[in-house]
């Protein structure tokens, strides 16, 4: 019984967390991660990005991504890889790197070969693709699309499909679990990737999202299903729910709801494979960092104590 047995029983592939390497050094942090009742996936928070994976041209280093592959096959967890090509965490030898249009190209298509072609096997899904829109739908301004155009992410699949044909290629973007013009652009890259013939088989709606602003299940239903209708299945890829620091009691008992509310469009959606959080604990939790006064955002506190939000989480698989 857990969070990922309850998922599974549900239909689902996996409930999961991300976690990080430097965690990985605190061992009651470990033990409950481990847990693959409630952790049936897990993903690595950043040792798998560019800058992680390839910090000078063609000189690669897996470790780091490596400690995170070796603990899912020990824990019998699946493994969700993340991710090849983004605009952020990019070593400044790509932004900066000036390269024409052919040699980027080469560049990106050696990172997603070289990459996939080591954690071959083992990642049931690659974000191939990171975050390419703006908030309007339209392309961010990326080296990547100034130097190549939107071109760049189909070519970014068919590589990546002819390097791992087993694993499933996810397109992976935050603020498209809402109805919106950002959503209907992440539906214009899949369908611009299957323009190209290309092959993609996911969308991964990351879920960074706020207590109170989650909406109903069946509005979050209905927009995974606006992606399904195109051939592909979806994954919350990236859920936290935060709220204003320190945390009330009312707002730990509306995140219970919103997390429920999320479990239940997944559900509810048979091409919905599964749900990962961004890591377990608020205590490793990226929210404050980058949205200061905001945080609490995860199902367990930062005393590994189970908040409203497991048992919501739990009884609405
Ligand atoms: C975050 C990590 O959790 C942080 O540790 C890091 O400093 C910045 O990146 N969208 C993504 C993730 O796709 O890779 C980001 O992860 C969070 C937002």
């Amino acid at each position: 019984n857990g969070l990922s047995a309850r998922a599974k029983a549900a239909g689902k592939l996996y409930f999961g967390s991300a976690t990080d390497n430097p965690e990985l050094s605190d061992s009651a942090y470990v033990n409950i991660l481990s847990n693959s009742e409630d952790f049936g996936q897990i993903t690595p928070g950043n040792s798998m990005k560019w800058d992680s994976v390839e910090p000078s041209r063609d000189n690669f280093n897996f470790a780091g991504g490596d400690v995170v592959a070796n603990l899912a096959a020990q824990n019998g967890q699946l493994l969700r890889c993340h991710t090849l090509v983004w605009h952020s965490q990019l070593p400044s030898w790509v932004s900066d790197g000036n390269f024409d249009n052919a040699t980027l190209i080469s560049i990106m298509e050696n990172h997603i070969t070289q990459t996939m072609t080591h954690f071959k096997g083992k990642c049931l899904h690659w974000d191939v693709v990171n975050e390419a829109l703006n908030e309007d739908g339209t392309y961010r301004d990326s080296v990547f699309y100034r130097t190549i155009g939107e071109a760049y992410i189909p070519i970014a699949f068919k590589v990546a499909a002819a390097a791992d044909p087993d694993a499933k290629l996810y397109y992976n973007d935050y603020n498209i679990e809402h109805a919106g013009a950002k959503a209907t652009g992440a539906q214009r890259i899949v369908k611009l990737i299957q323009s190209y013939g290309g092959r993609i088989d996911g969308v991964g709606l990351q879920g960074h999202l706020i207590v109170g602003s989650v909406g109903s299940s069946a509005a979050l239903a209905g927009n995974l299903n606006d992606f399904t209708s195109l051939g592909v299945e979806v994954a919350y890829t990236e859920l936290d729910i935060r709220t204003t620091t320190p945390a009330s009691s009312s707002a730990l008992q509306q995140q219970a709801t919103d997390y429920a509310s999320v479990v239940s469009a997944c559900k509810t959606v048979p091409e919905c494979v599964g749900i990962t959080i961004w890591d377990w604990t608020d205590k490793y939790s990226w929210i404050p960092s980058v949205f200061p006064g905001e945080g609490a955002a995860l199902p367990w506190d930062e005393n590994y104590q189970k908040k409203p939000a497991y048992n919501a989480i739990l009884n609405a698989w």
